[in-house]
């Protein structure tokens, strides 16, 4: 394997934790993953966890009386622990379990909209704004506009520069004594940009507003601090993070999760309930109705300990590494545009591009039949690709386990493209 400076140590050993990537496709070509952006593949530990909790341990957590059920209830809550020592969170009552990242921005958004408003309080009314940026993911734009319409308050965004970053040129006037909430993605999707949430999060606290971290595509490839971050709610998703589909992450505040008002009702999240009024339990629990994604919990428990033990510092390296190569390898093919920052150090893994003379769709398919997986389309960043003057883009997103030989077989399949295509 070649050598690049930064790359994993004994990457060769942690591809082999990788089953899926043994796969050769159709025309007997090996699988070159490069959609990790999309979702992040499973290591052996994962799979291994969560078969052995449906096979030895299943039952139902925090209800069943029986030895199966503290044996599951105990694996669900021990996940819980593990979350909150990957985030540096302050305490474990501040991890609430969501089906997704979508979930806890949609959690965060609705219930800022039911909260009480006026001087003091959490709540949006029709005087406030809510402050939201231009690269978001469709999850961090739609659940903010639901809200704002809703309440009749104001939503505003930070606009993009040409070369993919925030335009902070107006920071002033987007952030002022009326804005009550900045959401924001902390490593852009589709452009890859890394964000200074940090220094936004001080501008938005000096005029008291709350900040909400979308870390979907920042907790897979860099150490996520939630308190050197100073967010007061941070977001992502286990399935980028080598864990399972079906469950996600909201750590918040302790102080604001108690001030919010509950988000879905049901099972678990009460206190007590008579016909007519019910009163509800403390966080975590009040915002997790239902039963909860116990076995998906098992598996981003044992997801986030397989990255601890890499180490985040050692991921984040790689990522930067195999990025670099990558943009190097997009540059030497001509003709094509990336889409967002070209410094590696300023951006994340995620490389949203354009061939010139070539729609993306046929690029990922020419990519396919070569055994190269990359996504196509708009990455759910619209309003990011109408920023920059197109429908939608090809990104190749890389992860801890990408090699640089498979940056060497995209860059093959793509000349091959465009010889294809005579472009
Ligand atoms: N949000 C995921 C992506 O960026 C699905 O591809």
């Amino acid at each position: 394997m070649s050598d690049i400076p930064g790359l994993l140590p004994g990457l060769e050993v942690v591809r082999q934790d990788f089953p899926i990537l043994e796969r050769r496709l159709a025309g007997d070509v090996p699988l070159v993953y490069l959609d990790s952006a999309n979702t992040s593949q499973k290591p052996q530990v994962v799979i291994d966890a969560m078969v052995d909790h449906l096979e030895r341990h299943n039952a139902n957590v925090a209800r069943a009386m029986h030895q199966l059920g503290a044996e599951s209830s105990e694996a669900f809550e021990a996940a819980r622990d593990t979350v909150a020592a990957f985030l540096n969170a302050p305490s474990r009552d501040e991890v609430i379990f969501t089906r997704n990242a979508s979930e806890a921005l949609n959690l965060v958004a609705n219930t800022i909209a039911w909260a009480p408003t006026g001087d003091g309080e959490l709540g949006i009314g029709p005087a406030d704004n809510v402050v939201i940026t231009e690269m978001e993911h469709h999850s961090n734009i739609v659940p903010w506009q639901l809200a704002t319409e809703r309440k009749g308050a104001d939503l505003r965004w930070f606009g993009l520069t040409d070369d993919g970053h925030l335009d902070l040129s107006r920071v002033d006037d987007l952030i002022d004594e009326h804005t009550k909430v900045v959401s924001l993605t902390w490593v852009s999707n589709m452009l890859g940009t890394v964000n200074p949430v940090a220094e936004i999060a001080r501008k938005a606290h000096a005029v008291g507003a709350v900040v909400v971290v979308d870390a979907s595509q920042a907790a897979p490839q860099m150490p996520v601090d939630v308190q050197a971050v100073d967010a007061d709610f941070v977001a992502f998703t286990g399935h980028k993070t080598v864990g399972p589909t079906g469950i996600g992450v909201l750590w918040g505040r302790a102080e604001l999760l108690d001030r919010l008002p509950v988000f879905l009702g049901g099972g678990e999240m009460i206190e007590t309930v008579t016909m007519e009024r019910s009163t509800y339990a403390k966080a975590p629990h009040k915002f997790e109705a239902g039963t909860p994604p116990i076995v998906e919990a098992v598996g981003l428990g044992a997801a986030l300990r397989y990255l601890g033990d890499l180490g985040m510092e050692a991921v984040h390296t790689h990522e930067k590494a195999v990025t670099g190569y990558l943009l190097d390898g997009l540059a030497s093919v001509g003709g094509v545009r990336v889409l967002g920052p070209t410094d590696p150090a300023e951006r994340g893994g995620a490389v949203s591009f354009e061939l010139e003379g070539v729609h993306p769709h046929d690029v990922a398919q020419l990519l396919d039949s070569r055994g190269v997986a990359v996504r196509a389309g708009h990455h759910c960043a619209k309003p990011a690709h109408k920023r920059y003057g197109v429908q939608s883009s090809t990104r190749a997103s890389s992860y801890l386990y990408t090699s640089p030989e498979e940056i060497d077989a995209l860059v093959d399949a793509l000349g091959y493209t465009k010889s294809y295509f005579k472009v």
